[in-house]
């Protein structure tokens, strides 16, 4: 009996399908690479925004046909079952799905495909409240090398364009003691990088006096754990006590991912962002003062409802100023329930493509440009394997996330080692071992 997952979200809901993976295989299933094989498929959605919800529809249209022949179960999961629009969707338009389960009950799925087969009835259960946090599932992890750790659940933020708080609902954060019992698991399993995960990272709250800053300095103490990486801070909670932390920190990564959304303080304000062009300027400066050779990597929305030309230009102009490593674009999405879509202003679908456009031209530039700097620099890089295109070569990433691919004895999969840089070529470096 096999299984196959369709992962649609964010690293968040990649973590849940490693769970959801556990859960599968402790009930007796084997992972198959094809739907078209698998006895039971599981999609895991995603609503951040339009563009996901015809991709699953479409997806359980190829199902219908073949679901007889396999006897396939056909679940449905992750952020879209928690939108009720979505579920009567289902349940009109594709009644051959077998279970519909939401984001805060994922540790029942079992409990539901059994109950789907042995009573032969579809199984719909999807929770509004906050489900509680369900230690130790166990967890198929997809990669070898870099672990997801999840370490709060919702947002508390209700930025006016999102979808999450309702999809995921209110923050909760995992004891310290789970988050490091998993951590020190990893690093005894070989793991050498991991990367936290929460909507809010720097709201993470483990107890009186345990703040985030206090998991970073905790995780940097445990043996073997090189890279440690986090998705996503917000720039309103961005405390000096995490700016320490990571400036202390051997193993946090020197990159940080700090979502902008705008660089317009009368967008931010829309947006709910709780901080202004200003005040994110300056979190930078402070921070790089703290943290040397610190870079950022941000995503941004265009054409956010009221955004003018003037607002735009502030979005390029803060994207000049950081000069951010790599820049995550996304064209604002109306997400049904939220604050924005009742807003006025919204901007037509032309403009929003050229603004869109423009934004790409610029953050592109400054990634090929960004990328020279590396020539001529020595760099830690860990060893992921032998390069697709030819096995003589490995391929690896420094701790700011950039592609290096040298020439190299295979027993350095898995290592960190010295390169030093020789040329650039836009999406990736070239190197060699550094011998000492
Ligand atoms: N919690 C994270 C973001 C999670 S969603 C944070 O606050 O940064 C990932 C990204 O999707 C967001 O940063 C945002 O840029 C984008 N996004 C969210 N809602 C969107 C929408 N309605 N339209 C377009 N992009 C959106
Ligand atoms: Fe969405 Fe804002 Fe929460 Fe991020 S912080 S998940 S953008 S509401
Ligand atoms: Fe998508 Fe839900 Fe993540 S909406 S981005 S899967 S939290």
């Amino acid at each position: 009996m096999k299984y196959f997952i369709n992962t649609m979200g964010c690293k968040l809901n990649e973590n849940d399908s490693e769970k959801i993976a556990g859960m599968l295989i402790e009930m007796g299933y084997e992972e198959t690479t094809s739907p078209l094989d698998a006895n039971i498929v599981v999609f895991n959605t995603c609503c951040i925004r339009e563009n996901a919800e015809e991709k699953l529809f479409g997806k359980l249209g190829e199902l219908k046909n073949i679901k007889a022949k396999n006897n396939m179960i056909i679940c449905v999961g992750g952020c879209m079952s928690q939108e009720e629009h979505v579920v009567e969707k289902i349940k009109q338009s594709y009644n051959y799905v077998d279970v519909i389960f939401g984001t805060h009950n994922l540790h029942k799925l079992p409990e539901m495909i059994q109950n789907r087969i042995e009573e032969n009835k579809k199984q719909i259960d999807v929770w509004d409240i906050d489900g509680i946090i369900v230690e130790d599932l166990p967890m198929k992890r997809t990669s070898e090398k870099n672990a997801l750790v999840t370490i709060m659940y919702g947002c508390n933020n209700f930025c006016s364009y999102c979808i999450v708080p309702y999809t995921r609902g209110r923050e909760r954060s995992r004891k310290p003691e789970d988050i490091l019992k998993e951590v020190r698991e990893l690093a005894s399993k070989g793991y050498k990088e991991i990367m936290l995960l929460g909507q809010n990272v720097n709201s993470y709250n483990g107890g009186e006096n345990y703040n985030f800053s206090n998991l970073l300095r905790d995780i940097d103490k445990i043996e073997g754990i090189d890279i440690v990486r986090f998705m996503s801070p917000h720039p309103k909670d961005f405390t000096d006590d995490v700016i320490d932390a990571i400036a202390e920190s051997k193993s946090v990564c020197k990159v940080i991912h700090l979502p902008l959304q705008s660089g317009s303080s009368n967008v931010l304000k829309l947006m709910n962002r709780k901080y202004t062009k200003e005040h994110y300027l300056n979190l930078v400066e402070k921070i790089r003062a703290k943290v040397p050779g610190v870079s950022f990597t941000t995503d941004i929305i265009v054409g956010f409802p009221g955004e003018t030309e003037e607002d735009f230009e502030d979005t390029l102009d803060v994207v000049r100023k950081v000069d951010f490593e790599q820049v995550f674009m996304f064209i604002y999405s109306v997400r049904k329930g939220t604050v924005a879509e009742r807003m006025d202003g919204h901007i037509p679908e032309e403009t929003k493509s050229t603004r869109f456009n423009r934004l790409k031209e610029l953050a592109d530039s400054m990634t090929a440009e960004s990328i020279k700097k590396y020539v001529g620099t020595v760099q830690k890089v860990l060893v992921e394997g032998e390069s697709k295109t030819n096995p003589d070569v490995l391929t690896g990433r420094t701790r700011s996330n950039k592609i290096v691919n040298f020439v190299g004895d295979k027993n350095l999969i898995g290592k960190e080692v010295d390169i030093e840089i020789t040329s650039e070529h836009v999406w990736y470096l070239k190197g060699n071992v550094v011998i000492d």
